[in-house]
């Protein structure tokens, strides 16, 4: 997930990633393939006005399906 943000530019400041990290890994864990208005959904306790949220959503689409590789799903 972390470098998938990267990849995606969804990073943003010392206090969103990491909150935004911590939500998506319990998000991905608990729903491994899930669609873009569930990770929006899933971020909506998150709140940052310094961006959209394309990114993060990008990142953590591309994160659920090489997650979902790995475990051969
Ligand atoms: S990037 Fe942290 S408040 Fe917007």
């Amino acid at each position: 997930l972390q470098r998938a943000f990267r990849t995606h530019h969804g990073l943003q400041c010392g206090y969103c990633t990491p909150g935004v990290l911590v939500t998506l890994t319990d998000f991905l864990a608990r729903n491994p393939d899930p669609s873009r208005d569930e990770v929006r959904e899933a971020l909506t306790g998150n709140l940052c006005r310094c961006t959209g949220y394309k990114g993060m959503v990008d990142a953590t689409m591309h994160a659920a399906a090489e997650l979902r590789a790995q475990k051969g799903a």
